[in-house]
């Protein structure tokens, strides 16, 4: 009998067909995040579970439906009780590498996006205000020159440093790891958090959500950044305090933000769709045809080589095989 494995949203097709050669699968067919109750009662009695980082993994979950395999569609796995999952001796798995350079390209859109006022540019011109070229219409500022403060030096970290320094921009960086190899090989220093913050005129956020980062960025930070400079978030929307954050920006403490991602989503302070200096993108950071299709092929290998017993590449938590 063919092993059985649910998947809780539509993912390219790529990674369902890995699937379908071994196992019976069962894809949740709604366009919206399965509901707590109905992914119960939907993967009770499969092997294997590919969730999106939408959709809340824990104990209950776990236990009611029996799953022996988690293979996240997300490089984050903060959706999923590892704890629980370890306990349980049950592999999670995610999606790592395939999705750097489409987050960065996100994260980069967004610095350029700020600096340009791009969409409120785009807004001017549709809503008829444009009366011919200006030499002071819709002024920005440059990035050349300029410093960008990266939080989270990992992969997406990285890849965001290496595309300032092509903008000629001066990078520092604050991580929980200091690493000097690359701070040589891609002329990046290291920064303590507070000092990162009083010199950057971009902050960009990378670091994986967890305890230590919840509400990583709230008013006290936000007070030591140059009234000039813009917050970038592609990472997750926890890591900064959102009430405090629209009480800065109201207050001028910084110029303005680019956001992807935001506290309880796809719920997000309507107070922010009220600020021009603001760019709101709907979590899309990997959203590209190639990207999104390289994570359902990992994510599908992932969940094939645990359920064919073989250790996948890319676990969370390897400790269950010691
Ligand atoms: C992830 O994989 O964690 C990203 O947030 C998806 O865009």
């Amino acid at each position: 009998m063919k092993q059985k494995v649910f998947i809780t949203r539509l993912i390219p097709q790529a990674g369902i067909d890995i699937l379908k050669e071994h196992f019976e699968v069962t894809v949740f067919p709604e366009k919206r995040p399965i509901k707590k109750r109905e992914l119960k009662k939907l993967a009770k009695g499969c092997d294997g579970l590919i969730p999106l980082l939408t959709d809340r993994v824990d104990a209950e979950i776990m236990d009611k439906t029996g799953i022996k395999a988690i293979s996240n569609y997300a490089v984050g796995v903060d959706n999923i009780d590892i704890e629980a999952a370890t306990a349980r001796k049950i592999p999670v798995m995610n999606t790592p590498g395939v999705l750097t350079n489409a987050t960065a390209d996100l994260t980069f859109s967004l610095i350029l996006g700020t600096a340009r006022r791009l969409v409120e540019a785009d807004n001017f011109l549709r809503t008829g205000k444009w009366n011919g070229w200006d030499p002071l219409l819709l002024l920005g500022g440059d990035v050349t020159g300029k410093t960008l403060g990266i939080v989270g030096l990992g992969r997406i970290g990285k890849a965001v440093a290496e595309r300032a320094k092509g903008f000629g921009m001066e990078v520092i960086y604050n991580s929980t790891t200091k690493f000097n190899d690359d701070e040589r090989l891609l002329g990046i220093q290291f920064a303590s958090l507070s000092e990162l913050l009083k010199k950057s005129d971009f902050v960009t956020l990378h670091t994986p959500y967890t305890e230590a980062t919840h509400h990583l960025i709230g008013r006290k930070e936000l007070e030591l950044m140059k009234p000039s400079a813009y917050l970038i978030n592609t990472a997750r929307g926890q890591i900064i305090n959102e009430e405090e954050l629209i009480e800065g920006l109201k207050e001028g403490l910084i110029a303005g933000a680019g956001l992807d991602v935001y506290y309880a989503e796809p719920n997000f302070n309507k107070e922010l769709a009220k600020l021009s200096n603001v760019i709101l993108l709907p979590h899309i950071g990997s959203a590209s045809l190639e990207t999104r299709t390289n994570m359902a092929i990992i994510a599908a290998e992932n969940l094939k080589n645990v359920l064919f017993g073989n250790r996948p590449s890319h676990i969370i938590n390897p400790e269950i095989y010691d």
